[in-house]
């Protein structure tokens, strides 16, 4: 597995920074048909979404609404990329940017990353790759039928959380464990 540790300044826009917009544009290049429900202003990807219409992606609807969207649709993309708020905190910021009044349920990053993946299993090649940012190495984990490809550090100095980019590949014939 690839692993690298780079350092860049940090940016609320995580693909201004340039060594990170550089692992996302090299497999967009790669890439038929993408996905990106947290897109915020980058419509890069094919399918774009975000929660605040304030952004100029294409649809605005939470990411997970917007997934079961695409799969209803019939759409199958070869690359997700997810990049969500990062911690409560981000998402209660979020939704209030966005105008919209949630409780401490709604906040919960645990809850709003396990809907999300589930929701984007449906809409993926049976080789898909998912890029996922965040500061955990989570990803979308064995139990949803992924293998760690890559994973990238971007350390951003001081006190500051590194950025962490997983990058995994759905393996053909396994078991989405959630199906069993
Ligand atoms: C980390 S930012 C994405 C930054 C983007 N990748 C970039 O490089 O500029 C996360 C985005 O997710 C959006 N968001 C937060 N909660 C959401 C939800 N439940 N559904 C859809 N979008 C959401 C926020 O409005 C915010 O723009």
């Amino acid at each position: 597995m690839k692993f690298t540790r780079t350092w860049c300044m940090p940016n609320s826009d995580t693909f201004s920074m340039l060594p990170v917009a550089s692992i996302v544009k090299r497999y967009l290049e790669q890439s038929a048909v993408s996905v990106d429900p947290f897109a915020r202003n980058k419509r890069w990807a094919t399918h774009t979404n975000d929660l605040n219409p304030k952004t100029l992606a294409e649809h605005h609807m939470d990411a997970e609404h917007f997934l079961i969207m695409l799969a209803s649709q019939g759409v199958k993309c070869d690359l997700a990329i997810i990049d969500p708020p990062y911690s409560p905190r981000q998402i209660s910021e979020c939704y209030k940017e966005a105008g919209i009044t949630v409780g401490m349920k709604e906040t919960q990053n645990a809850a709003l990353y396990s809907r999300i993946k589930s929701a984007l299993v449906p809409v993926l090649t049976d080789d898909a790759i998912v890029l996922s940012f965040g500061w955990n190495s989570s990803g979308m984990g064995l139990k949803h039928g992924f293998e760690q490809k890559e994973i990238h550090l971007f350390c951003h100095g001081g006190a500051h959380n590194d950025t962490i980019c997983v990058i995994e590949q759905r393996k053909a014939n396994q078991p989405n464990l959630f199906d069993l």
